[in-house]
Parts: structure tokens; C-alpha cells; sequence
């Protein structure tokens, strides 16, 4: 990048959670939970990829998996230097299962508060259908408590994220913050079995933020 051009929001986040070996630390989280070690060829999607920080991460700690960056967006980071096993693809929402990549891994790193509530259904049975028979889908995702003031909640971390991905990335997007009961639900209902999940509170991301995380590992039935 030439000294006068100027780096975006999405550039400076992507270099904070770099920096931070955050990327890393989740790159490492994913690769551990999916057991990648003994399926070392496996197709990997990293679904909502964004930048493709992630997705670079994943291709070189697992040089032998085949990465997929897919976004419905391109917020491609360019200065990236993008590995011999990954490639990129900018598809249409709700239609991963069309493209035929058949993964035995997909990952949504803090994408399913950005699915329209009335369409999150439909998102969730697209990513199962995108799998293979026996595929995992690993998430990474904001929760909100149980509590009564979940409404408070969701006001505020919407109010702090329109801030951030509007004024500043310029990003339309929707927001849809579930607990970790509705996601685990939906999971359900969409034919998946959870097999393992945690609380990481800020464990993987870097600006703070007004809730916590969690990451969870599903299996298609
Ligand atoms: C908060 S960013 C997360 C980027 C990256 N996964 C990370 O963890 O840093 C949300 C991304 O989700 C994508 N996105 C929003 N709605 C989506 C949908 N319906 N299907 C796939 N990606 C979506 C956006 O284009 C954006 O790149």
C-alpha cells in the first residue's frame, strides 16, 4: 500500500485483531475443535468472510484443506497476500448450498446477527444443506442474556454496531442479536446436533463490546 492511501475501518479492525493475535487465537480454536489434524484434506467455507483475515489464517495453519472465502459482500482486504489453497467467491444470500463446494467445515465468525430474524430460519437450513453428510459448522457469535433486560441489550449493541459497520464501514446491514437458547434452537429445528459450546467473551474479538461471544460446534444430522 502507497503512503498516501488511506486505510479503512475494516483494514485498521482486521490489523487490531492481527495484532492482537486474536485471528490467530481463533484460527487455532476452530482448527482444534474441528479436529482438522485428522482431516487434513478437508474443504473448508469461511462463510461472511469479510476481510478474509480468518479465512488466510485457516489456509495456513491447514495447508493441505482447500479454503473458501464467501461473502455476500466483497469486503475483501487486499493487502492480504491470499495463500495457493484458498479462493474467494461472492455469491448471492441464502444460496451457498447452489454453489456445490460441498465443505465438511463452514464458519460464521459473527454473521447470524446480520440475518434478517425472518430469514435466519432459511440461513441455517442453506448452511446444512451446503454440507457434506456428517459436516460441522462452527460459530462464533455475539449472545445476549436471558435476562429482562435483553431489550436493553439489543438496543445498545445495535446502537454500537449501526455506529461502527453504518457511519464508519459504511456496511447496510441488519441486526439480530439471539441468545444463546434461540441459536442453539434454530440449530435444532434445522437439522444439526450441538456437540460442544462455550462462553469466550472477548476471547477472539478486539474493540470492545457491549455482549459477550460464544462459540458453538454442530454436526449435520
Ligand atoms: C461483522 S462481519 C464479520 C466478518 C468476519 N467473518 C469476521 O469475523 O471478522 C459480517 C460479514 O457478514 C457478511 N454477511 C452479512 N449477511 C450475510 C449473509 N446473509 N450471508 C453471508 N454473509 C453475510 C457481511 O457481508 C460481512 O462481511
Amino acid at each position: 500500500m502507497s503512503k498516501t492511501e488511506r486505510l479503512s475501518i475494516p483494514q485498521v479492525k482486521r490489523w487490531l485483531k492481527e495484532k492482537s493475535g486474536k485471528t490467530s487465537a481463533l484460527a487455532n480454536k476452530v482448527s482444534e475443535w474441528a479436529n482438522l489434524s485428522q482431516n487434513p484434506s478437508a474443504r473448508v467455507v469461511d462463510f461472511g468472510c469479510g476481510t478474509g483475515a480468518l479465512a488466510v489464517e485457516m489456509a495456513k495453519r491447514n495447508t493441505l484443506a482447500k479454503i473458501f472465502g464467501v461473502d455476500i459482500n466483497d469486503h475483501r482486504d487486499h493487502s492480504l497476500i491470499t495463500p495457493p489453497n484458498l479462493d474467494y467467491y461472492m455469491i448471492k444470500p441464502f444460496s451457498l448450498a447452489k454453489e456445490s463446494l460441498n465443505p465438511e467445515l463452514i464458519i460464521l465468525s459473527q454473521i447470524i446477527h446480520h440475518v434478517p430474524r425472518k430469514q435466519v430460519s432459511a440461513f441455517i437450513k442453506d448452511i446444512n444443506n451446503s454440507l457434506v453428510v456428517g459436516g460441522r459448522v462452527f460459530i462464533h457469535e455475539h449472545e445476549i442474556s436471558e435476562s429482562r433486560i435483553q431489550i436493553l441489550e439489543k438496543t445498545l449493541l445495535t446502537l454500537a454496531e449501526s455506529i461502527s459497520n453504518r457511519c464508519l464501514e459504511t456496511m447496510e446491514v441488519n441486526y439480530n442479536f439471539l441468545t444463546k437458547h434461540k441459536l442453539c434452537e434454530l440449530l435444532e429445528e434445522n437439522n444439526f446436533k450441538i456437540l460442544k459450546e462455550e462462553s469466550v467473551q472477548r476471547k477472539f474479538v478486539t474493540i470492545p463490546q457491549l455482549a459477550g461471544n460464544r462459540i458453538i460446534l454442530a454436526e449435520k444430522k
